[in-house]
């Protein structure tokens, strides 16, 4: 198979990591990549947004499969362009992609069905809204409809904040045509947790479950980024959760959109929060988790090229997926500022080799004349396997301790979640 993936970042570089694993793999493109993404593919300098320029390379290289990282290009509809052309492409379809790329939708289709999550109204005036808001009163969250990088959603423990929300959004347009509409959403309470299926239209075959840190700082403090680390298995998170979760949620989702005449071919990631009263939807994304993907592939055993290829041929089978037993866990090493500005171009130094114990994935470098420098907010994913998450910890720091770049900035509490519910001998 003549592979191409498309994306930059750390779940891009895992990506091809293991797609390289893969017997049947004869050779591997990335577009664009990145400078660890360089050492096991051939990079291609075409945006992941550029659509045009990716048919027309993968019709020229006789590209088997693309496989599609980040949602932009999908809510852009490539997966449409590709199959236009007869290209062979892993990613739901742009009609499918709206799940992530409309709160609204993905609210409206789950409450059509009975699919458990929190109680929402959307709004486009926000006099109405900021009335239903004073009517529910705070804790709540307000989320942009649309894609807003990750900056969209606000949880006002007040309504004073919620307010602000409001305001920032649909008067001042912080979010451009992305707030234009919002939805006001329920305050749940629990643990959250990451769970990705691989659905191929009708068959729904779950990955391990993980778990990522968002806020930036220790303690879940600071603001919201991408992700700042992750974990794999949750140990404190039962079977009966995650059987729940499947039944309940995934498998009604994807029999929810073949009704709607969405066939949903791909990654279905599900942001849940486990409530007292079982797994609700925060949201969903169509797309693998980054950093989830740092955990949660380094574990998978089974080949990865040919069971994307099933997903999107739609001849994925039942088959259970094997998965090595130990923990994996990921701390992302950031940029100086991040979330917020920051500079690009600061030298990287130390061990960045790559074993079956330890990983380290590029998220945002490159290459220039003075060598490795950062290219973007979060820099690189160091992940290590360990027998529970607390030696995986341990040996994702030590790992983490030799390298250096100048402002690195890392959370000191992956996992931690995990071990102490563990330590406590909490059973759920
Ligand atoms: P999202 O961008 O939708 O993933 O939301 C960002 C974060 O906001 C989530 O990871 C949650 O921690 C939090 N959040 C979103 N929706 C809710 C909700 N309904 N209740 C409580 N927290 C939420
Ligand atoms: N880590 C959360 C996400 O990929 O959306």
């Amino acid at each position: 198979m003549r592979i191409l993936v498309i994306g930059s970042g750390g779940r891009e570089h895992t990506l091809v990591w293991k797609l390289k694993q893969s017997r049947e793999v004869e050779a591997l493109f990335c577009a664009p990549g990145n400078a660890g993404i360089g050492s096991l593919a051939t990079c291609v300098p075409i945006e992941s947004t550029d659509i045009a320029a990716l048919v027309q390379f993968a019709e020229a290289e006789a590209i088997d499969l693309t496989v599609v990282g980040p949602e932009i290009p999908l809510l852009a509809g490539i997966v449409d362009r590709f199959q236009e052309k007869g290209l062979s492409i892993f990613g739901p379809t742009e009609a499918a992609a709206r799940l992530e790329g409309s709160k609204r939708f993905a609210k409206e289709i789950m409450q059509k069905y009975g699919i458990p999550t929190g109680k929402f109204r959307s709004f486009s005036d926000y006099r109405k809204a900021l009335h239903y808001v004073n009517e529910v009163g705070a804790p709540i969250v307000i989320k942009a409809d649309g894609l807003a990088a990750g900056k969209g959603v606000t949880v006002a423990q007040t309504l004073t904040e919620a307010e602000a929300a409001l305001e920032m959004m649909m008067k001042e347009k912080a979010f451009g045509k992305a707030g234009h509409e919002v939805v006001i959403e329920e305050y749940l309470e629990g643990e959250e947790v990451s769970l990705m299926a691989l659905v191929d239209g009708t068959h729904v075959v779950p990955l391990e479950p993980a778990q990522d840190h968002k806020p930036a700082f220790d303690g879940d403090q600071g603001p919201n980024t991408g992700g700042m680390g992750a974990y794999s298995p949750v140990p404190h998170l039962s079977h009966t959760i995650v059987d729940q979760a499947m039944t309940q949620i995934l498998q009604p989702i994807a029999h929810a959109l073949q009704q709607e005449g969405i066939h949903y071919r791909g990654i279905l990631y599900a942001g849940l929060m486990i409530t007292s009263t079982g797994p609700k939807v925060i949201e969903f994304n169509v797309r693998f988790g980054d950093p989830e993907a740092q955990v949660v592939l380094p574990r998978l055993q089974t080949e990865l090229a040919p069971l994307l290829q099933a997903v999107s041929e739609g001849k994925l089978s039942e088959q259970a997926l094997t998965w090595r037993k130990e923990s994996a866990l990921c701390v992302v090493m950031a940029a100086k500022g991040y979330p917020s500005s920051y500079a690009k171009g600061i030298q990287i130094k130390g061990n960045l080799e790559m074993s079956k114990q330890e990983m380290v994935f590029h998220a945002g470098t490159k290459k220039n004349e003075t060598g490795l420098v950062s290219d973007g907010g979060r820099v690189l994913g160091i992940t290590a396997f360990g027998r529970d998450i607390a030696q995986a910890k341990r040996n994702a720091y030590a790992r983490l301790e030799q390298i250096q770049f100048a402002g690195a900035h890392y959370r000191t509490d992956i996992g931690d979640k995990a071990t102490i519910v563990v330590e406590r001998g909490v059973d759920r």
